[in-house]
């Protein structure tokens, strides 16, 4: 069954954008996953397709009309798929999340622009909110793009076994260690001696330690978890 990607975006033509290209891409043409993206515009309202008015309580910039972003919702078969609002305001969307949303039937993405969205429409109905991270944003865009490559790289037929999932990081709480490939010697730099050793035991030693090393260093918040769960470390 496809897995489908509903966007609603005052830009659609940025859709699929990337993801028509490379691993996506092909399964796209494959009917693994689909894209439609709608444009928020066509649900705006009077001579000028209105679709954000000035903020309550006055201050900066403009807010999306919950009316609008409701008619674009409703507009869509109502199948149970979850709606996704990126914004710096959600919860850090992590693997954990793709591997869910992987799992079902699709998703319905709304792109927010200018200050954001009304928030009784996200309440009303039932809207999750993700960040991709603490930064900011002109547009849910490229947050959206974000989002559906990490799912659609983990559907069934998407991913060779050459390119498999398990090693990745995040898959045991951890981030994944370095690699290295030829020439043996670049620039003057050599790589790890036990790369070459050929003992398999002795890579896989090497590689998680050194994923422990980085996960702690580049990650304290990661690694509080990893090892709250591996008490013996
Ligand atoms: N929209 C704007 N900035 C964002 C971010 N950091 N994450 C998700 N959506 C956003």
């Amino acid at each position: 069954m496809t897995w489908q990607a509903d966007i609603i975006t005052l830009f659609p033509e940025l859709f699929p954008g990337p993801l028509g290209i490379s691993l996506t891409g092909r399964a796209l043409e494959k009917g693994l996953w689909a894209c439609t993206a709608h444009d928020l515009r066509s649900h705006g309202k009077g001579r000028h397709h209105a679709v954000d008015d000035t903020p309550y309580g006055g201050g900066a910039g403009m807010v999306m009309r919950p009316d609008v972003v409701a008619s674009a919702l409703d507009a869509l078969p109502g199948d149970g798929r979850p709606v996704i609002y990126p914004t710096p305001r959600g919860r850090p969307f992590s693997q954990r999340d793709a591997k869910r949303l992987a799992a079902g039937s699709g998703v319905v993405i709304l792109c927010g622009r200018y200050e954001g969205v009304d928030e009784r429409v996200l309440e009303a109905r039932g809207i999750e909110q993700f960040s991709i991270g603490d930064f900011v944003l002109s547009g849910g865009e490229i947050p959206a793009c974000a989002l559906l490559e990490a799912c659609v790289r983990l559907l069934p037929g998407v991913m060779g076994s050459s390119d498999s999932a398990t090693e990745e990081s995040f898959e045991n709480g951890l981030l994944e260690y370095p690699h290295y490939t030829k020439p043996a010697e670049w620039e003057g730099l050599s790589i790890p001696s036990v790369l070459l050793s050929g003992n398999h035991r002795d890579i896989a030693a090497w590689r998680h330690d050194q994923s422990q090393r980085i996960t702690q260093s580049k990650r304290p918040d990661l690694w509080a978890q990893y090892a709250a769960r591996k008490p013996g470390i």
